[in-house]
Protein backbone atom coordinates (compact mmCIF):
# COMPACT_ATOMS: atom_id res chain seq x y z
CA UNK A 1 0.00 0.00 0.00
CA UNK A 2 1.79 3.27 -1.06
CA UNK A 3 1.01 6.01 1.49
CA UNK A 4 1.36 10.22 0.83
CA UNK A 5 0.83 10.41 -2.97
CA UNK A 6 0.44 13.06 -4.56
CA UNK A 7 -2.68 14.03 -6.50
CA UNK A 8 -2.93 16.68 -9.03
CA UNK A 9 -5.92 18.58 -9.80
CA UNK A 10 -6.23 20.74 -13.00
CA UNK A 11 -9.45 22.33 -14.93
CA UNK A 12 -11.12 25.80 -15.32
CA UNK A 13 -12.68 28.06 -13.09
CA UNK A 14 -15.68 26.49 -11.51
CA UNK A 15 -15.20 22.97 -12.35
CA UNK A 16 -15.00 22.05 -8.79
CA UNK A 17 -11.37 21.12 -8.07
CA UNK A 18 -10.86 23.33 -4.66
CA UNK A 19 -13.95 22.34 -2.95
CA UNK A 20 -13.69 18.78 -3.91
CA UNK A 21 -9.61 18.81 -3.44
CA UNK A 22 -9.91 20.04 0.26
CA UNK A 23 -13.19 17.19 0.66
CA UNK A 24 -10.20 14.53 -0.61
CA UNK A 25 -7.40 16.11 1.82
CA UNK A 26 -9.22 16.04 4.35
CA UNK A 27 -10.63 12.47 4.24
CA UNK A 28 -6.47 11.19 3.61
CA UNK A 29 -4.63 13.65 6.18
CA UNK A 30 -3.17 15.42 3.36
CA UNK A 31 -2.48 18.57 2.88
CA UNK A 32 -4.35 20.65 0.32
CA UNK A 33 -2.65 23.29 -1.67
CA UNK A 34 -4.66 26.05 -4.13
CA UNK A 35 -2.41 27.35 -6.44
CA UNK A 36 -4.52 30.05 -7.77
CA UNK A 37 -3.99 31.31 -4.66
CA UNK A 38 -0.95 32.25 -4.81
CA UNK A 39 -1.11 33.82 -8.63
CA UNK A 40 -4.03 35.47 -6.67
CA UNK A 41 -2.17 37.42 -3.77
CA UNK A 42 0.55 38.19 -6.56
CA UNK A 43 -1.79 40.23 -8.45
CA UNK A 44 -3.17 41.68 -5.56
CA UNK A 45 -0.16 42.76 -4.80
CA UNK A 46 0.74 43.82 -8.40
CA UNK A 47 -2.56 46.17 -8.41
CA UNK A 48 -1.41 47.70 -4.93
CA UNK A 49 1.90 48.65 -6.38
CA UNK A 50 0.69 49.78 -9.79
CA UNK A 51 3.01 47.85 -11.64
CA UNK A 52 2.20 47.29 -15.83
CA UNK A 53 0.66 43.63 -15.25
CA UNK A 54 1.69 43.04 -18.61
CA UNK A 55 5.34 43.62 -18.42
CA UNK A 56 6.70 39.92 -17.99
CA UNK A 57 9.74 41.78 -16.05
CA UNK A 58 8.32 43.61 -13.36
CA UNK A 59 5.77 41.00 -12.87
CA UNK A 60 8.44 38.56 -12.63
CA UNK A 61 10.73 41.23 -10.18
CA UNK A 62 7.82 41.75 -8.44
CA UNK A 63 7.59 38.10 -7.06
CA UNK A 64 11.17 38.46 -6.20
CA UNK A 65 10.24 41.00 -3.42
CA UNK A 66 7.12 39.32 -2.10
CA UNK A 67 6.58 36.77 0.52
CA UNK A 68 3.46 34.49 -0.41
CA UNK A 69 2.55 31.86 2.17
CA UNK A 70 0.03 29.31 2.30
CA UNK A 71 -1.65 28.23 5.97
CA UNK A 72 -4.12 25.37 7.00
CA UNK A 73 -6.35 26.66 9.48
CA UNK A 74 -10.28 25.23 10.86
CA UNK A 75 -11.27 27.69 8.16
CA UNK A 76 -9.54 26.12 5.57
CA UNK A 77 -6.85 27.57 3.55
CA UNK A 78 -5.57 31.10 5.10
CA UNK A 79 -3.59 32.71 2.60
CA UNK A 80 -0.79 35.52 3.74
CA UNK A 81 0.71 38.52 1.55
CA UNK A 82 4.05 40.09 3.54
CA UNK A 83 2.66 38.74 6.51
CA UNK A 84 -1.28 40.31 6.07
CA UNK A 85 -3.81 37.48 5.73
CA UNK A 86 -5.48 37.97 2.48
CA UNK A 87 -7.58 35.22 2.08
CA UNK A 88 -10.77 37.11 1.29
CA UNK A 89 -8.93 39.90 -0.85
CA UNK A 90 -7.69 37.71 -3.19
CA UNK A 91 -11.27 36.95 -4.18
CA UNK A 92 -12.39 40.66 -5.40
CA UNK A 93 -13.84 40.97 -8.92
CA UNK A 94 -10.73 43.66 -9.41
CA UNK A 95 -8.10 40.33 -8.59
CA UNK A 96 -10.38 37.90 -10.37
CA UNK A 97 -10.28 39.87 -13.98
CA UNK A 98 -6.40 40.36 -13.78
CA UNK A 99 -4.93 37.37 -12.05
CA UNK A 100 -4.66 35.51 -16.06
CA UNK A 101 -2.93 38.44 -17.04
CA UNK A 102 -0.54 38.83 -14.13
CA UNK A 103 -0.45 34.47 -14.40
CA UNK A 104 0.78 34.47 -18.24
CA UNK A 105 4.28 35.51 -17.68
CA UNK A 106 6.63 32.35 -18.00
CA UNK A 107 9.93 33.64 -16.20
CA UNK A 108 7.32 34.48 -12.60
CA UNK A 109 5.97 31.03 -12.99
CA UNK A 110 8.91 28.83 -13.31
CA UNK A 111 9.66 30.66 -9.83
CA UNK A 112 6.10 29.68 -8.81
CA UNK A 113 5.96 26.28 -10.31
CA UNK A 114 9.28 25.86 -8.08
CA UNK A 115 7.97 27.14 -4.82
CA UNK A 116 5.08 24.22 -5.52
CA UNK A 117 7.04 21.28 -6.39
CA UNK A 118 9.21 21.81 -2.87
CA UNK A 119 5.45 22.24 -0.78
CA UNK A 120 4.42 18.75 -2.36
CA UNK A 121 8.25 17.10 -2.23
CA UNK A 122 7.08 14.97 0.79
CA UNK A 123 4.07 13.77 -0.91
CA UNK A 124 0.43 13.90 1.03
CA UNK A 125 -0.73 16.57 -1.15
CA UNK A 126 -3.84 17.50 -2.80
CA UNK A 127 -3.12 20.90 -5.07
CA UNK A 128 -5.50 21.92 -7.52
CA UNK A 129 -4.46 24.38 -10.20
CA UNK A 130 -4.48 24.89 -13.91
CA UNK A 131 -0.55 23.31 -14.23
CA UNK A 132 -0.25 20.64 -12.03
CA UNK A 133 -0.44 17.55 -13.83
CA UNK A 134 1.48 18.96 -17.11
CA UNK A 135 4.19 21.08 -15.34
CA UNK A 136 4.23 20.88 -11.28
CA UNK A 137 3.65 17.61 -10.08
CA UNK A 138 4.43 15.61 -13.45
CA UNK A 139 5.18 12.80 -11.82
CA UNK A 140 1.64 13.02 -9.78
CA UNK A 141 0.58 9.30 -8.89
CA UNK A 142 -2.75 10.87 -9.76
CA UNK A 143 -3.92 13.34 -12.45
CA UNK A 144 -7.50 14.33 -12.66
CA UNK A 145 -9.06 17.22 -15.30
CA UNK A 146 -12.38 18.35 -13.80
CA UNK A 147 -14.31 20.58 -15.72
CA UNK A 148 -17.73 21.28 -16.22
CA UNK A 149 -20.32 23.77 -18.88
CA UNK A 150 -19.50 27.12 -18.63
CA UNK A 151 -23.10 27.65 -17.37
CA UNK A 152 -23.03 25.48 -14.55
CA UNK A 153 -19.45 27.36 -13.07
CA UNK A 154 -21.15 30.53 -13.78
CA UNK A 155 -24.52 29.42 -12.09
CA UNK A 156 -22.11 28.43 -8.89
CA UNK A 157 -19.91 31.23 -8.89
CA UNK A 158 -22.92 33.20 -8.57
CA UNK A 159 -24.17 31.40 -5.60
CA UNK A 160 -20.13 31.75 -4.17
CA UNK A 161 -20.57 35.45 -4.86
CA UNK A 162 -23.96 35.94 -3.13
CA UNK A 163 -22.44 34.38 -0.02
CA UNK A 164 -19.28 36.55 0.10
CA UNK A 165 -21.68 39.65 -0.72
CA UNK A 166 -20.15 40.14 -3.88
CA UNK A 167 -21.75 41.42 -6.43
CA UNK A 168 -22.49 40.10 -9.68
CA UNK A 169 -25.07 38.69 -12.59
CA UNK A 170 -24.38 35.20 -13.98
CA UNK A 171 -24.20 36.68 -17.78
CA UNK A 172 -20.90 38.90 -16.10
CA UNK A 173 -19.51 35.71 -14.38
CA UNK A 174 -20.37 33.45 -17.48
CA UNK A 175 -18.56 36.25 -19.71
CA UNK A 176 -15.77 36.52 -17.03
CA UNK A 177 -15.08 32.59 -16.83
CA UNK A 178 -15.36 32.15 -21.01
CA UNK A 179 -12.38 35.21 -20.85
CA UNK A 180 -10.49 33.43 -18.16
CA UNK A 181 -10.79 30.05 -19.62
CA UNK A 182 -9.64 31.24 -23.28
CA UNK A 183 -6.51 33.39 -21.73
CA UNK A 184 -5.30 30.33 -19.59
CA UNK A 185 -5.60 27.78 -22.15
CA UNK A 186 -3.90 29.63 -24.86
CA UNK A 187 -1.23 31.34 -23.05
CA UNK A 188 2.37 30.34 -24.41
CA UNK A 189 3.71 29.35 -20.80
CA UNK A 190 2.16 26.01 -19.33
CA UNK A 191 -1.69 26.21 -20.87
CA UNK A 192 -4.50 25.04 -19.19
CA UNK A 193 -4.47 21.63 -21.12
CA UNK A 194 -5.44 17.83 -19.91
CA UNK A 195 -2.40 15.99 -19.02
CA UNK A 196 -2.38 12.90 -21.23
CA UNK A 197 -2.21 10.84 -18.22
CA UNK A 198 -4.81 12.74 -16.10
CA UNK A 199 -8.81 10.84 -15.58
CA UNK A 200 -11.12 13.69 -17.18
CA UNK A 201 -14.28 14.08 -14.62
CA UNK A 202 -17.44 16.07 -15.91
CA UNK A 203 -18.69 17.41 -12.69
CA UNK A 204 -22.03 19.38 -14.21
CA UNK A 205 -24.36 16.51 -13.23
CA UNK A 206 -22.61 15.74 -10.06
CA UNK A 207 -23.20 16.70 -6.36
CA UNK A 208 -20.23 17.64 -4.22
CA UNK A 209 -20.89 14.28 -2.63
CA UNK A 210 -20.42 12.17 -6.06
CA UNK A 211 -17.10 14.35 -7.55
CA UNK A 212 -15.72 13.53 -3.98
CA UNK A 213 -16.77 9.98 -3.99
CA UNK A 214 -15.41 9.51 -7.75
CA UNK A 215 -11.79 10.45 -6.87
CA UNK A 216 -11.52 8.17 -3.56
CA UNK A 217 -12.71 5.65 -4.87
CA UNK A 218 -9.74 6.94 -8.13
CA UNK A 219 -6.95 7.43 -4.77
CA UNK A 220 -7.70 4.01 -2.94
CA UNK A 221 -7.26 2.25 -6.78
CA UNK A 222 -4.19 3.96 -6.75
CA UNK A 223 -3.00 3.50 -3.33
CA UNK A 224 -3.45 -0.57 -3.68
O1 LIG B 1 -10.82 29.49 -8.20
P1 LIG B 1 -10.77 29.84 -9.64
O2 LIG B 1 -10.98 28.63 -10.47
O3 LIG B 1 -11.55 31.02 -10.02
O4 LIG B 1 -9.31 30.26 -10.01
P2 LIG B 1 -7.99 30.01 -9.22
O5 LIG B 1 -7.73 28.55 -9.10
O6 LIG B 1 -8.01 30.82 -7.99
O7 LIG B 1 -6.92 30.59 -10.26
C1 LIG B 1 -6.95 31.95 -10.62
C2 LIG B 1 -6.11 32.12 -11.87
O8 LIG B 1 -4.75 31.87 -11.57
C3 LIG B 1 -6.45 31.22 -13.04
O9 LIG B 1 -7.52 31.71 -13.85
C4 LIG B 1 -5.12 31.21 -13.80
O10 LIG B 1 -4.97 32.36 -14.61
C5 LIG B 1 -4.08 31.29 -12.68
N1 LIG B 1 -3.52 30.00 -12.30
C6 LIG B 1 -2.50 29.50 -13.08
O11 LIG B 1 -2.14 30.10 -14.09
N2 LIG B 1 -1.87 28.35 -12.73
C7 LIG B 1 -2.25 27.68 -11.64
N3 LIG B 1 -1.59 26.56 -11.29
C8 LIG B 1 -3.30 28.15 -10.85
C9 LIG B 1 -3.94 29.31 -11.21
O1 LIG C 1 -11.88 25.41 -7.63
P1 LIG C 1 -12.84 25.60 -8.76
O2 LIG C 1 -12.80 26.98 -9.32
O3 LIG C 1 -12.71 24.56 -9.82
O4 LIG C 1 -14.31 25.37 -8.19
P2 LIG C 1 -14.83 25.45 -6.69
O5 LIG C 1 -14.48 26.79 -6.13
O6 LIG C 1 -14.41 24.26 -5.93
O7 LIG C 1 -16.40 25.30 -6.91
C1 LIG C 1 -17.22 26.40 -7.20
C2 LIG C 1 -18.55 26.23 -6.48
O8 LIG C 1 -19.26 25.14 -7.06
C3 LIG C 1 -18.42 25.91 -5.00
O9 LIG C 1 -19.34 26.70 -4.27
C4 LIG C 1 -18.81 24.47 -4.88
O10 LIG C 1 -19.45 24.20 -3.67
C5 LIG C 1 -19.76 24.29 -6.05
N1 LIG C 1 -19.79 22.92 -6.60
C6 LIG C 1 -20.98 22.30 -6.87
O11 LIG C 1 -22.03 22.92 -6.64
N2 LIG C 1 -21.03 21.03 -7.38
C7 LIG C 1 -19.92 20.35 -7.66
N3 LIG C 1 -19.98 19.12 -8.14
C8 LIG C 1 -18.68 20.98 -7.41
C9 LIG C 1 -18.64 22.28 -6.88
Amino acid sequence: MKKNIQIAIDGPAGAGKSTIAKIAAEALGYTYIDTGAMYRALTLKALKVNINLEDAESVTNLLGITEITLQPSDKGQLVFLDGQDVSQEIRSNEVTSNVSKVASHAAMREIMVQHQQEMAKLGGVVMDGRDIGTAVLIDAELKLYMSATVEERARRRFEDNKQRGIETTILQLQDEIALRDKLDSEREASPLVQAEDAIFLDTTELSIQQAADAILKLVSERMA
